[in-house]
């Protein structure tokens, strides 16, 4: 699966890894998360955020959410858009998040967590979910299995974890063997719970790695996914340089949706940073990055990808990861 992330996994960027995917295979998809006190007053596609023509792909939008009234009115909304599922963020440690009690925050209060996720479930029709990280400052497992419990409790479907602290961001390394325990706790409890792993998978090796080490039900990946959206497939990778014309495929297809439906403002940033987030995999992203800065309007960042890729281009198994 996909990831959500702001400022990447909007609607161009899903059509783009969309299209690596096997015909017939079905998984959800994420938007970038999305603030419940917005919704109610937006109207379908107004922002790149909020495009859902893709929804009959299965739209997993993710909320920002804590308080009642906006969840209920998001919540209908987004099913009018077409959202397949819905799930809540409590993963995000941005200063702003924890500020206004949601994100990540909501993992220091167990009891208001599992209001926000009966709230949700009472106004969905569609199944809900949860990302959460493990844990606020410390992995104490048997808080984070309680709020697990609590969530479950009340009413959502599966979670997805990232198994690091909100303390930690993206530093360090994701605990995949946080996720094996919890997965073995709830089965002797006999109470299975699907949980979606997710963290620092870089390639196909990583994805067998990950359902080996964790037992999760699914693999989610973030920030790899935006140099190789053909680890959707969940197949091993050709070689390197058929990667590297593959990913710039991938652009092109991205560009088109942006050209057809972004004005060139939006395009352009949304672009610059989908280079940014895969430029470590990507021989030479640096000067890819240069060139596509310097383009001034569709057409010239069309040519600047196409005069990049008229070369053979190499993309790398795994990066240092660190950011
Ligand atoms: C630029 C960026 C934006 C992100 N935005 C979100 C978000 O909106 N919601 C969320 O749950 N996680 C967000 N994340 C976290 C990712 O979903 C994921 O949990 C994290 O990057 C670890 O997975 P990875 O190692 O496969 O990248 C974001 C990550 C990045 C790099």
């Amino acid at each position: 699966m996909l990831a959500p992330m702001v400022g990447l996994t909007h609607y161009a960027v899903r059509r783009g890894v969309q299209g690596f995917l096997p015909e017939g295979a079905r998984v959800l998809w994420p938007t970038e998360m999305l603030n419940s006190r917005r919704i109610p007053s937006q109207h379908e596609s107004e922002t790149p955020e909020i495009n859902f023509k893709d929804h009959e792909w299965g739209l997993c939008p993710q909320l920002l959410a804590n308080d009642e009234t906006f969840i209920r009115l998001s919540v209908k909304r987004l099913e009018s858009w077409g959202a397949s599922a819905i799930d809540i963020n409590m993963g995000c440690p941005v200063e702003k998040a924890l500020r206004h009690n949601y994100g990540v925050a909501l993992m220091g209060d167990p009891k208001y967590a599992q209001e926000v996720v009966a709230h949700t479930v009472e106004s969905a029709t569609v199944p809900v979910s949860v990302k959460l990280r493990a844990g606020l400052e410390s992995k104490d497992f048997d808080y984070l299995h309680g709020f697990v419990a609590g969530l479950i409790d009340a009413g959502a479907s599966w979670v997805t974890i990232h198994p690091r602290t909100a303390e930690q961001k993206r530093k360090g390394v994701a605990d995949w063997n946080l996720i094996r325990r919890l997965k073995a706790r709830f089965r002797e409890e006999g109470r299975p719970v699907e949980i979606i792993g997710n963290g620092d998978v870089q390639c196909f090796d990583d994805i067998e790695a990950m359902f080996q080490e964790s037992d999760c039900d699914r693999v989610m990946v973030g920030r790899a996914m935006m140099a190789k959206p053909w680890l959707i497939r969940n197949e091993p990778e050709p070689d390197a340089e058929t990667q590297g014309a593959w990913y710039g495929e991938f652009l092109l297809r991205v560009l088109s949706e942006m050209r057809e439906h972004y004005s060139w403002d939006a395009g352009r940033r949304r672009m610059l940073f989908l280079i940014v987030w895969g430029k470590p995999w990507i021989e030479f992203g640096e000067y890819l990055q240069g060139r596509i800065q310097a383009a001034r309007d569709y057409a010239e960042m069309e040519a600047a990808i196409l005069k990049f890729f008229s070369q053979p281009q190499r993309i790398l198994k795994r990066s240092s990861l660190r950011g």
